[in-house]
């Protein structure tokens, strides 16, 4: 940790632990102690901690071709965009590394998409506050929150910003100048704030109504983590440009974007590109991920498990009046309380299980999506022993 310290840039406020390994939903530190992941790497190991499938797919591949650019076709790239088109609105996918470079791409998209079909001087970007979509400068521009954006000016132009779940903002704000609206069904850095099923309706209605490209975020979101595979099928609506990462490559940094022929057919030879993006050995996690997630049906195990989960934590409100909530979907799932989190995530730890705050009093559970009843048990009774002991205080 003091080498940590002395080599790695300042930039995050890491437990004080050293992670020497996973399975699972296990990991452990280099003393051997053992945690209980409801975190999952920020929604990234979705399968777990070393998922055999991940990983013979990235060693097989590994053994074959790891990298040659994308000036050739690979068979592993071209599986994992099959894969996801044909399990997605799409027609046609984009490769990158991040969810930022993801989220650049669909900024990228949009405008071009407008410049094309709408001409000059329509390349506005209808954003939502306490949105979260990246930290490089146009993805932090896209983000609602000014926390992140200190001492970053001068931001890119071109987003305005409306309270999510506002219908009528948006409506306020839509001009001739607006070719995209940029948003996530489930504000999980923002707290865990999950998009109305009628406000998404309805927004999708009036933006295709002007040719205004609903792009949604489901870098968090993505890949089974809310019960669907893609958190937009819950809302029986198709964005424009869906925006990917995280869980994609199981812990192999991967992004995509997926969007229809149309609005993706804006994108021509030198227009958008990433060296690594969707090589060989990122693809391979790809397939080998979300090829697990179908065959394995862990989508519908997710649902069942995360409704056993907030089952057991709606019990727990009852107990806590210092819970003042518990809201998201599948195994996103945020606990609000009256006061700070930081001693309710230091408690966790100390009991052995890994958990992290989102934006207010709220903690973020983030578990495997494979996780059994038993382990779900093991956090419930931990959980109870925590509030308990806050209670008391
Ligand atoms: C919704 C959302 N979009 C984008 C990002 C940025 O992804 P990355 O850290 O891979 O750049 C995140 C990361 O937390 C996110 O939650």
């Amino acid at each position: 940790m003091d080498k940590g310290k002395k080599y790695l840039a300042n930039t995050y406020n890491r437990f004080p632990i050293g992670i020497a390994k996973g399975e699972g939903c296990w990991l452990w530190d280099m003393t051997g102690r053992r945690y209980l992941d409801f975190l999952s790497g920020i929604a990234v190991c979705n399968l777990g901690h070393a998922n055999k499938n991940v990983v013979e797919a990235l060693t097989r591949q590994a053994r074959k071709l790891i990298h040659v650019s994308n000036l050739f076709y690979t068979e592993a790239q071209i599986k994992a965009a099959e894969l996801l088109v044909e399990n997605s609105f799409g027609d046609k996918v984009f490769f990158c590394n991040s969810g930022a470079e993801a989220n650049e791409a669909a900024i990228k998209l949009a405008r071009r998409y407008s410049w094309k079909n709408h001409g000059e001087g329509r390349s506005e970007i209808i954003a939502m506050e306490n949105s979260f979509h990246g930290r490089t400068v146009a993805t932090l521009s896209a983000t609602g929150q000014a926390k992140f954006q200190v001492g970053f000016s001068p931001l890119l132009p071109g987003f305005t910003f409306v309270p999510f779940n506002d219908l009528k903002a948006i409506e306020r704000s839509l001009s001739e100048r607006t070719c995209a609206v940029i948003l996530e069904c489930i504000q999980s850095e923002g707290g865990v704030f999950v998009a109305e099923k009628e406000y998404l309706k309805k927004l999708r209605e009036m933006t295709q109504a002007k040719d205004i490209l609903l792009i949604l975020d489901e870098v968090q979101t993505g890949i089974g983590r809310t019960g669907k595979l893609f958190c937009y099928e819950h809302y029986a609506l198709e964005p424009d440009i869906m925006s990917l990462a995280k869980a994609l490559g199981s812990g192999f940094p991967v992004g995509a974007i997926v969007a229809k022929d149309r609005v993706m057919d804006s994108f021509e030879p030198g227009t958008h590109a990433a060296t690594f993006g969707g090589n060989p050995l990122a693809s391979a996690a790809v397939t080998a991920t979300i090829n697990t997630i179908l065959e394995e049906g862990i989508v519908g195990k997710c649902e069942t498990i995360g409704a056993y989960l907030l089952k057991g934590l709606l019990e727990l409100k009852k107990k806590f009046p210092f819970i003042v909530d518990i809201r998201g979907m599948g195994l996103l799932l945020g606990i609000e309380f009256t006061t700070e989190v930081n001693p309710f995530v230091q408690d966790f730890l100390a009991e052995g299980v890994i958990l992290y705050a989102s934006k207010g009093n709220v903690v973020r559970l983030l578990p495997p999506l494979i996780i059994e009843k038993e382990e779900v048990d093991i956090f419930l009774e931990i959980a109870s022993r925590v509030f308990e002991r806050h209670h008391k205080k």
